[in-house]
C-alpha cells in the first residue's frame, strides 16, 4: 500500500497541519491551519492545491470553523460560502462542500463539530483510496501501450503535478507510474515545467524521491517530444470533467493533447469521480480561474548561495494574462482511469447514469 512520504494533510487538535507547497520543492515546510480564514488562504494562495487535496482541505476547513462550538447554520453557511470562493475551477472543492452540507445540515447544531471532522476524515480516507484503485487500473491500460523503442521504458509524459502531492492518496495521473515502478514495469516520465507557478517542479521532486527516472521539459519542449513519437502516452490530472468529456486542467494541456493527437499517442485523464461534473454540459461553460499577473512576471527558486527568493522576469510596465486552466475537447481525450476502471469518452454518459445510481 502507498504511504505518502509526508502527509499533504492531517488533523491537529481543532486546526489542520498542511504540507505548504509554495516552498516545495526547496523547503519542506508544514503549516498549521487554525481557522476558517487560514485554510481558505492556504488554499487560494496553493499552498494547498492539487483538485483531489481542494476537496479534502475544505471538508476540513468546513470542521476548523465549526470547532469552536459554532454549530448554528449561519456559521456553517459562512464556512461553506468562504471556502467555495477560494478557487472556481477544480470541482472537487464544491464537491466536498456540498457534501459536508448534505452531512451536516439535518443534524442538531451541538452535533456538528464532530460529525463533520468524522466526515473530513471520511472524504479523506476515501480520496486516498481512489488514487489506489486509479493507479491499480491505469497500470492496466499501461501495460497496454506500446514502446517505441525495444527493451526500454515505457515513457509517459505529464503536465502539472497530479502526484501525492495533489491529493491524500497517491495521485491521479501519478499513481498508475507508481503502481508500475511498485511491479517491476519500468515507467520513465517527461515532465514539463508548468509555467507560470511551475508545479512540474513538485512532479520532478516526487519522483525523484521514489527514484523514478524522469526528465525536466520546458513546456514548449512537449510538441517536438511528442512529434518525433518519443513519448509512448500523456497521462494528465483533471480539475472538472463535463459532461461531455471536455476536460479542465493546469494550462498546457490543451496544447500536449493537440500535440499528442496530431502524432497519435495516447492521451488520457485520470481523476476520481468527484472530478466529474454531470451538471457542467460542456467545456464552454467551466469557469477559468484568472490569477494575478506577478505569477507571470516573477519566479522563485535559490540563488547562488542557496537562498529563497523570487526574481522579476518581465520589465516594469509589462501586462499578463494569466489564465489557470484550458479545457481539452472530449474528441482529443483518448480515454478516463478512475477509480472505477478505464473508459472512453462514449462510455461517459453510462459511467455518469451508474455514477449517480
Ligand atoms: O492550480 P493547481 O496546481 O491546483 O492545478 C492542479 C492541476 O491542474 C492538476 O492537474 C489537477 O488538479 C489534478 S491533481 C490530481
Amino acid at each position: 500500500m502507498f504511504v505518502q512520504p509526508i502527509a499533504t494533510l492531517r488533523r491537529d487538535g481543532d486546526g489542520l497541519i498542511v504540507l505548504d507547497q509554495t516552498r516545495l520543492p526547496w523547503r519542506v515546510v508544514e503549516r498549521r491551519l487554525a481557522t476558517l480564514e487560514d485554510v481558505a488562504e492556504a488554499i487560494s494562495t496553493m499552498q494547498v492545491r492539487g483538485a483531489p487535496l481542494i476537496g479534502c482541505a475544505a471538508a476540513f476547513g468546513v470542521a476548523v470553523a465549526l470547532a469552536s462550538g459554532a454549530g448554528a447554520d449561519a456559521a456553517l453557511d459562512h464556512a461553506l460560502a468562504v471556502l467555495r470562493a477560494t478557487r472556481p475551477t477544480a470541482v472537487n472543492l464544491a464537491w466536498a462542500l456540498n457534501r459536508m452540507d448534505a452531512c451536516l445540515r439535518l443534524l442538531p447544531h451541538n452535533a456538528r463539530s464532530g460529525a463533520a471532522w468524522a466526515e473530513a476524515e471520511a472524504i479523506r480516507a476515501e480520496d486516498a483510496a481512489m488514487c489506489a484503485a486509479i493507479g491499480a487500473h491505469g497500470l492496466g491500460l499501461l501495460r497496454t501501450f506500446k514502446r517505441t523503442g525495444e527493451g526500454r521504458a515505457l515513457r509517459v509524459m505529464t503536465h502539472c503535478n497530479a502526484g501525492w502531492l495533489a491529493t491524500a492518496g497517491m495521485g491521479t495521473a501519478l499513481a498508475p507510474v507508481y503502481a508500475a515502478c511498485a511491479e517491476g514495469l519500468g515507467v520513465e516520465v517527461f515532465v514539463s515545467e508548468t509555467r507560470p507557478r511551475n508545479q512540474g517542479l513538485l512532479t520532478a521532486w516526487e519522483l525523484a524521491a521514489a527514484g523514478i527516472r524522469h526528465t525536466l521539459i520546458a513546456d514548449n519542449a512537449a510538441g517536438l517530444l511528442l512529434m518525433r513519437g518519443e513519448v509512448d502516452a500523456v497521462l494528465v490530472g483533471a480539475d472538472r470533467i463535463a459532461a461531455n468529456g471536455d476536460t479542465a486542467n493546469k494550462v498546457g494541456t490543451y496544447l500536449k493533447a493537440l500535440a499528442a493527437h496530431a502524432a497519435d499517442i495516447p492521451f488520457y485523464v485520470a481523476a476520481p469521480v468527484s472530478t466529474f461534473d454531470p451538471g457542467t454540459a460542456c467545456g464552454e461553460a467551466i469557469s477559468v480561474e484568472e490569477r494575478a499577473e506577478e505569477e507571470v512576471f516573477f519566479v522563485h527558486g535559490l540563488d547562488g548561495e542557496g537562498c529563497l527568493g523570487r526574481l522579476r522576469l518581465a520589465p516594469e510596465g509589462a501586462r499578463a494574462a494569466n489564465p489557470a486552466f484550458d479545457v481539452t475537447p472530449a474528441v482529443l481525450v483518448s480515454g478516463f482511469i478512475t477509480e472505477r476502471g478505464v473508459f472512453g469518452v462514449e462510455e461517459l454518459a453510462g459511467f455518469l447514469q451508474d455514477v449517480r445510481a
